[in-house]
């Protein structure tokens, strides 16, 4: 039996001068408490109490080469060695801005900043100077960061909220401290409904800037777009003279090289990178239709942050980027063929222990979900998911030495290799068991 004694201690600690107890809200989520790290390599994790983990969190979506990827420290190191950031201009930054539109399919030109929220915060600014209109319409079950001009709320709940024209029915912020006047610019559509945003693009587009979409609702169980609806959204989108925003947070240099906009061959007007691209390290891009980016150039649009495309960050995101690239994309087959192994397994294990659930995997990147139904194609069905079974069994999957996400959404690195799969489903295995004896006995208690 494992303890988390230590990690239980620190967090009390931590509670004292660090609010929250953790440093991003979302994080005090895990059960049986929040961990502490002591160190990682490649696939794995240790905490506090000494307990080892194979890692499937990787950081929330960063750490597609796992940890501790020696060539990544290297470039790092070296990058350090020579100052951290100067507030002047290096030629990483050119390098990195090169890479970009070398590898991502709709790159013409490139913005860098430290988060996935700031880069959307100058994607939605970029297509509102551009086209001199003011709403976004964004999508049930998306997440696009935590700024007051996107999040309406988290992604499980914004099921409830209603666009809607009338002030008085406006989206409630999904926070206290959030003006409600922030999400006044939100239009709030099911996403994957053609018809719904055929019907409001073409009745509300003199005042729509953008369409943002995740291009696999990655935050809301991994569902992909249905044949045609992208392209649709791309068809749409130039026909009215509005700025299709990809994010691409969690997909950029997850699903391919190029994005899912390069593995769907979709080229919207900007994508949004994060994540993945640095490997660990907080860098972010805008990339897109020069055009557009032009407004930068021009001075129009304001872009900045004193740390932007620091020397550490671009070089740790040049290291990454070109790790992913070597041997024609052979990382990228590594990653696919674990994952879709690890996946089948699962849905195997489903099978034989007669539990209810769903697999939506992508590459390397899956969710995981205890739900009674066949498949999960849209944000209404995958709300009807166990999400408190989802806790139990990520509790009981750390206990046996694997380390998920509480929400159900897997991550894989280049680092993973098939015994840790086959650990993995080893150890599921042996949780199904446990799992179903306590479902029994709930049953008998309630019953
Ligand atoms: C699709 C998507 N966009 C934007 C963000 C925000 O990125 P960050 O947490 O780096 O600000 C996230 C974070 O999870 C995300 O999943």
């Amino acid at each position: 039996m494992r303890t988390y004694e230590q990690s239980i201690a620190k967090h009390q600690a931590a509670k004292q001068h660090l609010a929250g107890g953790v440093a991003s809200s979302l994080r005090a989520s895990m059960k049986p408490t929040p961990l502490y790290a002591k160190s990682a390599k490649a696939a794995c994790i240790t905490d506090v109490d000494g307990n080892t983990y194979i890692d499937y969190l990787l950081a929330y979506g960063p750490l597609i080469l796992g940890h501790a990827h020696d060539g990544l420290n290297e470039s790092i190191h070296q990058a350090l060695l020579n100052g951290a950031t100067y507030g002047l201009q290096h030629d990483g930054e050119i390098k990195l801005a090169d890479l970009l539109t070398e590898v991502l399919p709709c790159a013409e030109k490139v913005s860098l900043s430290g988060s996935g929220t700031e880069a959307v915060m100058l994607a939605l600014r970029l297509s509102r100077a551009y086209t001199n209109k003011t709403k976004v319409v964004r999508f049930h079950g998306h997440y696009h960061g935590w700024s007051d001009s996107i999040f309406t709320s988290f992604p499980s709940s914004d099921m409830s909220q209603k666009a809607s024209d009338d002030r008085a029915a406006a989206i409630p912020p999904g926070t206290f401290g959030q003006s409600e006047n922030s999400l006044d610019d939100i239009i709030l559509l099911p996403w994957n409904d053609p018809e719904a945003l055929e019907s409001t693009l073409r009745t509300r587009g003199h005042e729509i800037a953008a369409v943002i979409t995740e291009p696999v609702m990655c935050n809301s169980g991994c569902i992909q777009p249905k044949a045609g609806y992208l392209a649709l959204m791309r068809k749409l989108t130039q026909e009215l003279n509005i700025v299709m925003i990809m994010d691409e947070v969690i997909t950029g240099f997850r699903l391919s090289l190029g994005g899912a906009h390069g593995r769907f061959d979709i080229r919207p007007d900007l994508v949004v990178i994060g994540k993945a691209m640095g490997g660990g390290i907080a860098i972010s891009a805008v990339a897109g239709n020069a055009e557009i980016m032009k407004l930068v150039d021009e001075g129009k649009v304001s872009h900045l942050g004193t740390l932007n495309g620091n020397c550490v960050s671009t070089a740790a995101a040049i290291a990454t980027i070109s790790h992913l690239a070597q041997d024609n994309g052979a990382a990228y087959k590594h990653m696919e063929t674990l994952f879709t192994e690890l996946a089948d397994g699962i849905r195997a294990l489903l099978s034989k222990h007669s539990i209810p659930g769903v697999v939506n995997q992508i590459g390397p990147v899956m969710h995981m979900m205890f739900i009674d139904a066949i498949e999960v194609n849209d944000f209404e069905t995958f709300n009807k998911r166990d999400a408190a079974q989802y806790t139990r069994f990520a509790e009981l999957m750390l206990e046996e030495g694997v380390l998920l996400r509480p929400n159900g959404l897997w991550y894989i690195s280049t680092a993973h290799q098939s015994a840790e799969i086959e650990a993995t489903l080893r150890a599921m295995d042996r949780v199904f068991v446990q799992l179903t004896l306590q479902t029994s006995e709930k049953q008998e208690v309630t019953g």
